[in-house]
């Protein structure tokens, strides 16, 4: 089908990430804040973005940056007030802008009130967490966290077990219990009433839980954690809370459901969710065994091999798979929509996974950027990746703040017996902590982000890579996703229309290419996704080219340069 009858604003929205804590710090205390944010509304309005979704900005301890709620109404100290967040919710509705937040309810933070009473066998709130009695030798179940080591932490105080699928200090809420149900959608409404434009729904797919948290199957290396995923009463969990909360809102819903393949996601939609967050186009980059494990690699080549090399053994693509990745989810849900990103506050920097961050920079930044905002999916631009900002070095184990990469960095070291000067390139390329580095503004102290001393390392590279240089310069890759996003707004073909993937094939491993047609419309997306020049059939290329990352002037007929990306106009 895929006309434009099923038009919705969200369709034809780009999102723009931020994670507050590394973009801007109003106040010098080296954390970003709200007011920072306030403070660049312009530079995103300028990019053209129409919706922006704050990663989670509530009262936390920040064991999980924030993903670790202690209390979901009021906002963090280090963020600044309700006052500032009215303020940001106002200036960006001035500009018919949006904003989505994050809304973490499979777990809170350790420290939130209620679990400090669930940990009270008296405190009336006993079974608003997952408790298990039992010896505090031996775990309920095999479970492990999804951030590595066990799933369950034995509680001195109550004498008990409690789960928790991520940190120790993210206890999982206990769904099968409405009190719980209740006090959540209380909390959404709040946030709904406020006026905000949406949710992002973190881990939604977790929070219902298989009925007796039977033992989960696993292997010499390998570990099922389907269980936690989609458990049998999700469905009635989310339909509930959209009668109690979002379906009598206009908002824009995004599920962040790991575990969830497409037909599980039209579940979702029927639901009331507007769009699911899909991984398998990140694991395309990942060797066998997926994201931490280094074994493909072998700890003697981490040792001795250099940054070029490891970087691109570290991240090898084949174009097929990513192909795979992309029509499986966009053929999968029909006509239903899918979201998609690049980079996010849990991946690695998006030109270094999927382009070349040395020599091709800009170009291959752009090339993403091309591919990005030509799918039928709405866009996550995440923040940075407008200036093509690169994975860091992490040279020491004492400069990594991410606890999942802590965790992960631990256990390798000790499976392995090395030390950490051998993980860091693998850290360089997997930990989260790459996304984290503060927003390069210009190439004063810090990059611009603090006055004072930021929370986690500012990347080397920010005296040539900052939005300063960028705002001025016309060929920059800031630029070039706003004259996208402009053309991407003013393209109904580019928004809605169907797709058909036509490369890579045997000839052209490397150059992706996909046709997407509405109406009578119809444009070709070609893309040479490698640092060579490569020479089509000029069949492919004999059109004008509506949109491109090299210039006229710079275009070789039907040969393309490297990680040059050409949007052609193929209409009959
Ligand atoms: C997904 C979030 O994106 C991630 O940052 C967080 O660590 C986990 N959910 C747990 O909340």
């Amino acid at each position: 089908m895929n006309t434009t009858t099923n038009r919705e604003w969200w369709k034809e929205a780009a999102v723009y990430q931020i994670y507050p804590r590394s973009f801007a710090d109003s106040d010098g205390d080296g954390v970003g804040d709200l007011r920072g944010i306030v403070d660049r509304i312009d530079y995103l309005d300028r990019l053209g973005v129409d919706v922006v979704w704050i990663c989670p900005v509530y009262d936390s301890p920040n064991a999980d940056m924030g993903y670790d709620i202690r209390d979901y109404r009021t906002i963090m100290d280090e963020m600044g007030t309700m006052a500032d967040w009215d303020e940001l919710l106002a200036e960006l509705h001035d500009r018919d802008m949006r904003l989505l937040m994050d809304l973490v309810v499979n777990h809170t933070s350790d420290e939130h009130e209620w679990f400090q009473e669930s940990r009270d066998l008296d405190g009336g709130k006993d079974d608003w967490y997952i408790w298990r009695e039992g010896s505090p030798e031996e775990p309920p179940n095999n479970w492990i966290s999804l951030f590595g080591g066990p799933a369950w932490t034995y509680d001195e105080v109550r004498e008990a077990w409690y789960l928790h699928l991520f940190d120790e200090k993210q206890p999982d809420l206990n769904w099968e219990n409405p009190d719980v149900r209740d006090a959540i959608y209380d909390m959404m409404n709040f946030w709904l009433e406020k006026g905000i434009d949406g949710f992002r729904m973190d881990a939604i797919s977790c929070i219902s839980k298989p009925p007796g948290l039977p033992d989960a199957d696993t292997g010499e290396d390998w570990f099922d954690m389907d269980l936690y995923f989609n458990g049998p009463r999700i469905h009635e969990f989310m339909r509930e809370m959209a009668a109690e909360t979002f379906e009598n809102y206009d908002v824009m819903l995004i599920g962040e459901t790991p575990g969830a393949d497409p037909e599980e996601a039209k579940k979702y939609y029927e639901d009331g969710v507007d769009m699911v967050v899909h991984f398998d186009h990140m694991d395309v980059t990942y060797g066998p065994g997926g994201k931490w494990s280094p074994d493909y690699v072998g700890m003697e080549t981490l040792a001795s091999a250099g940054d070029d090399e490891l970087d691109a053994m570290l991240n090898t693509m084949d174009l097929a798979d990513l192909q795979a990745a992309i029509r499986y989810w966009d053929e999968g849900v029909g006509d239903e929509w899918n979201c998609l990103y690049m980079g996010s506050h849990d991946q690695t920097r998006a030109v270094s996974r999927f382009g070349d961050d040395r020599q091709y920079r800009r170009e291959s930044a752009k090339l993403v950027a091309t591919f990005l905002l030509s799918q039928r999916a709405t866009p996550f631009l995440y923040q940075g990746d407008e200036l093509g900002m690169t994975n860091a070095d992490w040279d020491s184990a004492d400069d990594i703040r991410d606890v999942e990469a802590r965790g992960q960095v631990e256990m390798l070291m000790a499976d392995h017996d090395v030390p950490y000067e051998t993980i860091a390139p693998f850290v360089r390329n997997r930990s989260r902590d790459n996304a984290r580095t503060p927003m390069q503004w210009d190439d004063g102290e810090n990059a611009g982000f603090t006055d004072g001393d930021p929370w986690i390392q500012v990347n080397d590279n920010y005296p040539e890579i900052n939005a300063a240089e960028a705002l001025d310069d016309s060929d920059s890759i800031y630029h070039y996703y706003r004259r996208l996003l402009a053309f991407r707004r003013e393209s109904d073909v580019l928004v809605y229309g169907d797709t058909e993937y036509v490369l890579p094939d045997e000839t052209y491993p490397n150059v992706w290419a996909h046709r997407r047609t509405l109406d009578g419309e119809s444009v070709l997306v070609v893309l040479n996704w490698q640092g060579e020049e490569r020479t089509l059939d000029t069949d492919w290329v004999d059109a004008p080219v509506l949109f491109g990352n090299y210039a006229a002037s710079e275009r070789d007929g039907a040969t393309l340069r490297p990680y040059e990306a050409r949007i052609l106009d193929r209409s009959e």
